[in-house]
């Protein structure tokens, strides 16, 4: 059997590590498609290396575009790789571009499609990742759902026969990375003993608005402890654009970590603040409050479990860095137990 991945963009090389570990270990044949959406070393090559993936087969360099010419130009490079190797499955995930160009490119020549990550919702339709989920999710043969919650979703739309409850591969390998990680590696001029904030800010409704971008980089700089922002190639472009310094006052930048660094720079963040759907959950995951600066999110479970919290109007900016007292106490276990990725693994074979 054969099961093709295809990823391009930074959450989507995290969600494949412990998929590519798990078809491995199940001596499942395993090619990897990079459509090269993300091309900057930080943003792509470290995670390779750091996760121990194996290199990309194909590369198909297509770079940033607007969205229709940039999930275009996917579907045109990845139809002859996809028609050559005919795999028994093309596996996607989330809801990047990445995911609906190969969902569209593999239907149309008749490939048996998994998407993994499957039966999330914003109910926001003017979140790119929204059509891109539920577009991939109806194209889709084998939905690999990561919650309950997103069992119920794709129950409400009929598709509950092709679904799947596998658990979240991100705990997966959020647990495991951990496991091994040592203490933060922040800016030099940070005492890594003392409080700090996490930040990461790069959605479009946050970046795209100078008086927003503004008053949420304002808000960062205006907090009573120091905080470390990881600035994504989007919110340096838009804060260049716009004549923003991206410091100043308790606000250091840096570039965009690692995966290791980042699980130890949430972990020993008090607060993390963020637009970030994996960084909500992965600071769940380790036990730190996260406050998103957003309208909804995917992962309600971190709300519910009281460690996640929305601010769409930045009406909690002087409390971002405080965490709830006391903090919850109920186990962490929301996105299941670690071993997602063999579930994936054996769902593909079964239905193969
Ligand atoms: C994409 C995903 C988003 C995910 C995010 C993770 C879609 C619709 N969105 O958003 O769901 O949360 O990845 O990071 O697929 N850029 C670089 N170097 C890079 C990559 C991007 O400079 O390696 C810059 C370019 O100016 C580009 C901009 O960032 O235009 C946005 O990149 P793009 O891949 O289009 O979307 P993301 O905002 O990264």
């Amino acid at each position: 059997m054969l099961v093709t991945s295809v990823v391009g963009a930074r959450p989507q090389f995290v969600k494949l590590a412990p998929v590519a570990a798990a078809l491995a270990a199940a001596g499942i044949d395993h090619r990897i498609v990079h459509t090269g959406q993300h091309y900057d070393e930080r943003m792509s090559d470290a995670f390779f290396a750091d996760l121990t993936i194996p290199a990309p087969d194909h590369n198909l360099e297509v770079g940033s575009a607007q969205h229709g010419a940039q999930t275009g130009e996917m579907m045109i490079r990845l139809e002859p790789v996809l028609a050559g190797e005919r795999p028994d499955w093309v596996l996607t995930y989330g809801d990047t571009n990445s995911t609906i160009a190969a969902a569209l490119v593999a239907v149309k020549l008749h490939l048996p499609v998994a998407h993994l990550e499957a039966g999330l919702r914003s109910r926001n339709r003017r979140m790119p990742e929204e059509h891109n989920r539920v577009l991939t999710d109806h194209a889709s043969d084998l939905l690999l759902a990561p919650t309950e919650l997103a069992m119920a979703n794709l129950a409400g739309e009929g598709l509950l026969e092709r679904s799947v409850l596998v658990g979240d591969v991100m705990a997966d390998v959020c647990l495991r990375v951990a496991g091994a990680v040592g203490p933060p590696a922040l800016p030099d001029s940070l005492d890594p003993e003392s409080p700090y904030v996490l930040a990461t800010i790069h959605r479009a409704e946050n970046t795209d608005d100078p008086r927003r971008l503004a008053a949420i980089i304002a808000a960062l700089r205006d907090q009573p402890v120091p905080v470390v922002l990881t600035a994504h190639p989007r919110l340096a472009a838009k804060c260049a654009e716009a004549g923003i310094p991206l410091s100043g006052g308790s606000l250091t930048t840096v570039a965009p970590y690692g995966y290791p660094d980042m699980v130890a720079a949430v972990r020993g963040a008090t607060t993390v603040v963020t637009d970030s759907g994996g960084l909500q959950k992965e600071a769940y995951l380790l036990g730190t409050p996260c406050t998103t600066v957003r309208t909804e999110t995917e992962w309600p479970e971190t709300i519910a479990a009281g460690w996640n919290r929305l601010d769409p109007e930045l009406t909690a900016t002087a409390t971002w860095a405080l965490p709830p007292q006391p903090l919850p106490t109920a186990p962490r276990d929301a996105y299941g137990d670690g071993h997602a990725a063999e579930r994936v693994a054996a769902a593909l074979a079964a239905q193969a």
